[in-house]
């Protein structure tokens, strides 16, 4: 984890980023966050800083917010810093990944703070840097890290992960129905290939899935997310940080989660229904406090773009925006209830942590198991 300083930062303008990338459901998200971090000394993290768009706006918004941005990408950071410069030191950049949010407010001397808004995925300026892999429509090196610096990159898995792993990251991240036809055909053409280019994987699920049954779109679109998935454990990055972010959370903060593919939402509503449902067993005449709900649905479930945004940002298109309110301190069932939702022994949607042994220990590599205890510690 490092501070980045705006000195990163190329000669692109405020302008010119707000047209690179649109922030979602912008005004929704500030009137969200507004009622927790509109007061002096309020603290909120945006863990997904990207261009900082909705950041700048929630800066703006409230002034006695001090926030602190995050991102793994230390191009966006550089960029988002020099557009959040007026802010002065309201604002701290830091280079780490989201699920580092514990270590990070450690390192920060933070507390507790009063909001946390995830803006998951990409953003427009990766998409479109075509060296680094994103996108299927243009022939890159099979790379797709968010964050550079990390080891793993998408030709690794594919020319390294077995038969059985390939096909489950094809099926679970990117719910492909061809993916054991999509693996066997990798694993096969391994013996004299190697692979280092989009385009060849764009041609070999051309050249694997039947034309008569592909969906709408790019047929190589589902493989595409399920590599970027997993090169950057983010549903694995996404159970450990919303534990770690309700452990941290003032009474009367939020979580602000804007997510663009039903595993990301799954997980979401997953986690915030262990705080919005009653945990009572049936005929109890009297409700203990342990057991009430902690949090409160503030977005009434999932908020989705108007057809005028989904126009105008045809990214837009697939968001879901999820918020909750913390209304009590966490009871003590919380902690262990979070332990065993990040494990994926606790119902409630969206748990569940399937990862092989192989991934395990990749992911070792990139920092998660080492904050999945950081959190156990905290939670114990
Ligand atoms: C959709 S963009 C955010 C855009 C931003 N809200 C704006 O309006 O400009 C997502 C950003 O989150 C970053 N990101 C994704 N996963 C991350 C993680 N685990 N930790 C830190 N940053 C992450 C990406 O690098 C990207 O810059």
């Amino acid at each position: 984890m490092t501070t980045s300083s705006s000195s990163a930062a190329d000669a692109l303008s405020s302008t010119d980023l707000s047209a690179i990338h649109q922030p979602v459901l912008l005004d929704t998200c500030v009137k969200l966050m507004l009622p927790s971090i509109d007061h002096d000394g309020a603290v909120a993290v945006d863990g997904t800083l990207g261009l900082a768009g909705h950041s700048q706006a929630f800066l703006a918004a409230a002034p006695g917010v001090h926030l602190i941005g995050i991102d793994r990408d230390e191009e966006a950071l550089g960029l988002a810093s020099t557009r959040l410069e007026r802010f002065g030191d309201r604002f701290t950049p830091v280079h780490s990944s989201f699920d580092r949010f514990a270590e990070v407010l450690d390192h920060e001397g933070i507390d507790t703070v009063d909001a946390a808004f995830l803006d998951l995925g990409l953003s427009s300026l990766q998409i479109d840097e075509t060296d680094r892999g994103f996108s299927y429509s243009t022939d890159a090196p099979l790379d797709m890290r968010m964050d550079p610096t990390q080891s793993l990159t998408a030709a690794d898995i594919v020319n390294t992960y077995d038969l059985e792993d390939l096909t489950r990251i094809f099926k679970e991240y990117g719910e492909e129905k061809y993916s054991y036809k999509i693996a066997q055909r990798i694993v096969d053409l391994r013996d004299d290939t190697v692979f280092t280019h989009s385009s060849q994987i764009v041609e070999l699920v051309d050249a694997t899935v039947p034309r008569y049954k592909r969906p709408a779109g790019n047929p190589a679109k589902r493989v595409f997310q399920a590599l970027r998935i997993e090169v950057n454990g983010e549903l694995d990055k996404l159970r450990s940080v919303l534990p770690q972010i309700a452990e941290r959370l003032t009474v009367g903060g939020r979580i602000v989660v804007e997510s663009y593919h039903s595993l990301e939402d799954r997980t979401v509503k997953g986690f915030f229904t262990l705080g919005t449902r009653s945990h009572v067993p049936q005929g109890l005449p009297v409700i203990p406090d342990e057991l009430k709900p902690y949090f409160r649905d503030v977005s009434h479930g999932a908020i989705k773009a108007d057809e005028d945004e989904i126009a105008r940002n045809p990214r837009s298109a697939s968001v879901r925006l999820r918020a909750v309110e913390l209304m009590a301190p966490l009871p003590d069932h919380a902690h262990s209830d979070f332990s065993a939702w990040v494990d994926g022994h606790l119902a409630g949607g969206g748990g569940g942590h399937h990862a092989s042994r192989r991934e395990t220990s990749r992911r070792d590599q990139t920092g998660t198991k080492k904050n999945q205890k950081t959190y156990k510690r905290r939670a114990r």
